[in-house]
């Protein structure tokens, strides 16, 4: 029964429940007390879709989608989890939509809020992210910035938790581009989780001080070099990504030439543990970030990681939608 409150009643519940208490998805320390339970969430969601049954916990429900940077795993993963949530998604470009045209990102952020239940936003940068968040009224799920990529880190944890049984104590070592959104979520996202986590990267493109700081306060081991020698050396997972993230590609002759020695090869992995898995979000550059014989290799996991993207928004959806 629908009880219709009296509208004293009805301020005072607003009151309690304003609609600040909606729950973002910006950075990974926004989930840094439930991050267990998505990704528990998101394994026990898969086993049960995939033995068949209905998982439409957010029937009727709109997800929008808005991208400011071109995506393949990120727009279908999410579309795709809606759909199987029972929901819907709609794509929005931002060179379709009034955003890319110069209408604030004030206006559409509160527009959009009196459409949609959930907005997914692929940002050029963090600060608009931030203001995007701060305006909507509905959930915020980061698709990337510059700074952060929280729902392929959760993604990650997700699938080392599948090929390893558990998180806590194992050892991830992460080459390349140190100051890009991966390497700042996985600093955040690992150390949280309780994994000690080493950055392997040269002096110039060393993290943001701000997330090495952060996920010292968690307690584990955290380093940062510039020392490729022997760096994988007793590493559960070996992990990388572009060099050239998007919104870097002037920088691209410069940066390729700044990383060379930074390939993860053959022979960098079997310095790590013998059962280590290999990771990278994708796109991946062969020759350069990695190898194919690494990418494509025993030890990769790629593609598990490329699907878990699925399963793991559909964690994160189900749980921003509780709030
Ligand atoms: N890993 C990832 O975010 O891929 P897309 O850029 O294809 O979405
Ligand atoms: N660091 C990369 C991740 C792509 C999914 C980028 O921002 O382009």
């Amino acid at each position: 029964m629908n009880i219709d409150f009296p509208t004293t009643i009805r301020l005072k519940k607003e009151m309690a429940f304003p609609t600040s208490m909606k729950r973002d998805l910006i950075s990974m320390l926004d989930v840094k007390d439930d991050l267990v339970e998505i990704i528990d969430l998101a394994i026990d969601l898969k086993q049960q879709s995939k033995s068949g049954a209905s998982i439409e916990l957010l029937k009727g429900k709109t997800l929008g989608m808005i991208f400011e940077k071109s995506s393949t795993r990120t727009r279908v993963s999410f579309e795709v989890g809606m759909t199987k949530l029972g929901g819907h998604a709609i794509f929005l470009s931002t060179n379709d939509i009034q955003l890319g045209r110069g209408e604030t990102i004030e206006d559409t952020a509160l527009v959009l809020s009196r459409y949609v239940d959930i907005i997914m936003y692929r940002a050029k940068s963090n600060k608009a992210m931030k203001e995007f968040a701060e305006n909507a009224t509905v959930p915020v799920i980061s698709g990337l910035d510059d700074k952060e990529h929280p729902c392929q880190v959760i993604t990650d944890l997700m699938t080392i938790k599948e090929h390893k049984g558990k998180l806590k104590g194992l050892n991830l070592v992460y080459l390349g581009d140190g100051d890009n959104n991966m390497a700042h979520s996985y600093l955040l996202g690992c150390a949280m989780i309780g994994m000690n986590v080493k950055i392997v990267s040269p002096k110039k493109y060393w993290p943001d001080k701000y997330y090495v700081e952060e996920a010292k306060k968690f307690g584990v081991t955290v380093e940062v070099t510039d020392k490729i020698e022997k760096s994988t050396d007793g590493a559960d997972v070996v992990a990388t990504d572009t060099w050239v993230s998007m919104g870097d590609e002037a920088e691209k002759t410069k940066r390729i030439k700044e990383f060379q020695e930074y390939t993860i090869n053959q022979k960098l992995m079997s310095l790590a543990k013998p059962d280590a898995i290999f990771m990278h979000c994708l796109p991946a550059y062969y020759g350069y970030e990695v190898t194919k014989e690494v990418a494509h290799g025993k030890q990769s996991v790629i593609f598990d990681e490329a699907e878990n993207r699925l399963w793991a928004q559909i964690g994160i959806m189900v749980t921003l939608n509780k709030q």
